[in-house]
């Protein structure tokens, strides 16, 4: 969900600004899912660089997460969305927004229409030296680990690998996102900043990635 703060830079608005506005992008791109029928959704919230961030504005971020929680769960709920989280739980996640989190997908737990996954103090790399650490632990025989073994120690073994990635603003990287699971993932890179990334703009994504010829390393059927 990037260029939040560029857009309302722009606008001679403070950057918080664009993070409210990107509120209404975030649940746009929600309903245009529940539209088109797609069944899993992961949005990047908070990374684990976002802490370098000034303080204001980590403490606005985490409040705002925490309100859109609050705010959202019910009629997210009523829509059949699971809601799930994805990231590190260390001590720099406030007690008050775990417990907002683990009541979120409490409440949404049987849901199956979409699953919204939210990545808060998410790293690619952290989540695969989580997995790595718990690996380990378990004393396993080095020569069993397989891709299988890691996969099913990530943050959540039930999510699959993305079809499509879309990053907005004009950025040209991954910046620590499911490192591991987009090995095969489409990208999509888009200038629209997110707070004008709205269902319109997920759609034409889609259908771009509509186009595309996924061939997973090997050649194409038809040739
Ligand atoms: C990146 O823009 C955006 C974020 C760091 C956070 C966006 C968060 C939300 C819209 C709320 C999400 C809440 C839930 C509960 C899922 P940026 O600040 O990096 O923009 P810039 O690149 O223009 O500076």
């Amino acid at each position: 969900m990037d260029g939040n703060g560029r857009w309302a830079q722009a606008r001679n608005l403070p950057r918080t600004e664009g993070h409210k506005a990107g509120e209404h992008s975030l649940f746009e791109v929600v309903d245009g899912c529940l539209e088109a029928g797609v069944e899993w959704l992961t949005v990047y919230a908070f990374s684990t660089e976002n802490w370098r961030r000034p303080k204001d504005e980590v403490r606005f971020l985490i409040n705002f997460n925490e309100e859109i929680l609050l705010r959202r769960r019910d009629e997210l709920n009523e829509r059949g969305v699971r809601i799930r989280f994805i990231g590190r739980r260390d001590w720099r996640v406030p007690k008050r927004l775990i417990k907002r989190m683990d009541e979120a997908s409490e409440l949404t737990r049987h849901n199956r229409k979409l699953t919204f996954t939210i990545a808060f103090n998410y790293g690619g790399r952290a989540e695969i030296v989580d997995a790595v650490r718990e690996i380990a632990a378990s004393g396993v025989n080095p020569k069993k680990i397989t891709e299988k073994t890691i996969a099913k120690h990530l943050y959540d073994a039930e999510m699959p690998d993305p079809d499509l990635v879309i990053r907005t603003s004009g950025e040209f990287r991954i910046s620590n996102f499911l490192l591991w699971q987009l090995a095969y993932s489409e990208l999509i890179f888009t200038d629209t900043p997110w707070p004008e990334f709205q269902r319109e703009q997920l759609f034409a994504a889609i259908g771009d990635y509509q186009e595309r010829e996924r061939r997973f390393g090997g050649v194409d059927s038809g040739s």
